[in-house]
């Protein structure tokens, strides 16, 4: 039996096996294995006089022509996490440099294991990219060093596959320094250069070794940027799916830091619940998600959707019960979530302008939301509106539908597609409505801008002109309230 040490890399491999090629030794009288991992000094190379981790340059290599697919797929299989993987991909060459092309189709088993193999690396390959998140270390961090890189990101890869997206991120993200840490290696970019170190069997006994350093950093960078009063565990599955959070060095810090907390109790109590169920969330149909259950009685307590997972509470309607006149906007937004209640933000302000305009008081009028927990993505460090599905449009309509029941508005304006489509129970262009008077259950219902469009314009007169028709809007609004209500009390 010939022993084989090498570095766990395939450049490494690749010169190892075309050596073993050159002195045909056979795929089944190999042992491969990984310098560093196990007890290195019972191993012996055979095949390499000793010192197989650098085959000497004089040693044979075979001459071996394989196609670029093949090429390709061995490269990405390489990445595989499999011990086996060497030996495998030996086999393989072996097959092919004997002249057995079948071990290249699909249709072979050795064949189908490596494209099987390489696959899941070129998945792990885009889910690295995809679901790597660098935050920007800012000047309050607790940084125990001044050259420390601006960014860092911590991930867990399914396989292999630091090396080559650290090449990916070098390559886009200029001269910004960064540092993504995983449990296996740490890959530094300083601007110019790229470091990659590799946290191996041997090396995670050492107690300074790189990768544990990059640890510590992402530690103390998490602890430092951590703010009990946003913290939302489950908010953070809105950007990757659960499996790329498990385990995460920081999930240990956070128990511990929520309980510190001052503020958050509602926090602890979605924590220590939604904690401890396995598994990841599956979507399900909004009108059956709670088939068994009475429906919630508040609206803090409703679960018929997922959204309530990432907010901070319900938001409310708000106003008299009595109004004659219910606005309805999309769903809360970053300081209605905070605050608990609609339209208080920027968007709203904006609003206050329109109505104002139309001569009617806030106070008068009933404010609403079609859907009634803020969707959010995080960028950087800000939260950003995420538009709600339609199943969660229809979710929400449970609550839409009790409040007009309870207001019996005569009229209603509706402020962008959202709130339209939940009104209608039926996604819907706004342009097609725009202004135009609905009668939907004896209530009559007007569709305008939402404010958020006007604020998106560029320029100020195009965002005028947004504005100055969600005002038009509210003035219809308002005349067709007077004029029900001289109807209700003309004499008949
Ligand atoms: N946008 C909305 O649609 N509703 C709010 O409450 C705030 C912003």
């Amino acid at each position: 039996m010939h022993i084989v040490t090498i570095e766990d890399t395939f450049a490494a491999w690749r010169e190892a096996a075309l050596q073993a090629l050159a002195q045909r030794v056979a795929p089944e009288t190999i042992e491969w294995r990984i310098a560093g991992e196990g007890d290195d000094h019972a191993v012996r190379p055979t095949l390499f006089d000793g010192d197989a981790v650098t085959p000497p340059a004089s040693k044979a290599r075979a001459e071996v022509r394989i196609s670029r697919d093949l090429a390709e797929l061995l490269k990405d299989a390489a990445l595989y996490r499999d011990t086996a993987r060497w030996a495998f991909l030996y086999r393989v060459l072996w097959r092919w440099h004997g002249g057995d092309r079948s071990v290249a189709s699909p249709a072979d088993s050795d064949g189908a294991r490596l494209y099987k193999m390489a696959k899941a690396v070129r998945r792990a390959k885009h889910d690295m990219i995809a679901y790597v998140r660098f935050r920007l270390r800012d000047a309050g961090d607790a940084a125990p060093a001044p050259d420390l890189p601006e960014y860092v990101a911590w991930y867990e890869p399914e396989h292999d596959v630091l090396a080559w997206s650290a090449e990916h991120f070098a390559r886009r993200m200029g001269r910004s320094t960064w540092l993504i840490s995983t449990p296996d290696g740490a890959a530094w970019w300083d601007g110019t250069a790229l470091r990659l170190e590799r946290r191996t069997a041997r090396s995670n006994d050492h107690r300074h070794h790189a990768a544990d350093e990059a640890e510590a950093l992402w530690l103390a960078y998490y602890r430092s940027t951590f703010n009990p009063a946003r913290v939302n565990e489950t908010a953070l599955e809105q950007h990757m799916p659960v499996r790329f959070w498990k385990g995460l060095p920081e999930g240990r810090l956070i128990p511990s830091m929520i309980s510190e907390a001052k503020r958050g109790a509602r926090r602890v109590a979605q924590a220590s619940g939604v904690g401890v169920l396995g598994g990841k969330s599956v979507p399900v149909d909004a009108q059956s998600a709670q088939p068994a259950r009475q429906q919630p009685s508040t609206l803090d307590a409703c679960r018929r959707c997922e959204l309530w997972r990432h907010a901070t509470q319900a938001v409310d309607g708000i106003g008299p019960d009595d109004a004659r006149i219910v606005l309805i906007g999309e769903q809360p937004g970053d300081q209605e979530d905070l605050a608990g209640k609609p339209f208080v933000g920027p968007a709203g302000r904006l609003l206050d302008v329109a109505i104002e305009r139309a001569g009617l008081s806030r106070d008068s009028l009933y404010l609403t939301n079609a859907v009634k927990h803020f969707k959010w993505m995080l960028r950087g460090k800000r939260r950003l509106h995420k538009t709600a599905a339609q199943q969660e449009i229809d979710a929400c309509a449970y609550w839409l539908e009790r409040e007009l029941d309870r207001v019996k508005p005569a009229v209603v304006v509706t402020l962008g597609a959202t709130a339209l489509s939940a009104l209608l129970h039926e996604k819907i262009s706004l342009s097609d409505c725009i202004d135009r008077t609905l009668d939907v259950d004896g209530m009559q219902v007007i569709a305008t801008w939402h404010p958020s469009y006007a604020l998106r314009q560029q320029h100020d007169d195009a965002r005028e002109r947004v504005l100055a028709a969600i005002a038009a809007t509210l003035t219809r609004a308002r005349e067709l309230a007077d004029a029900v209500r001289e109807r209700q009390r003309a004499p008949h």
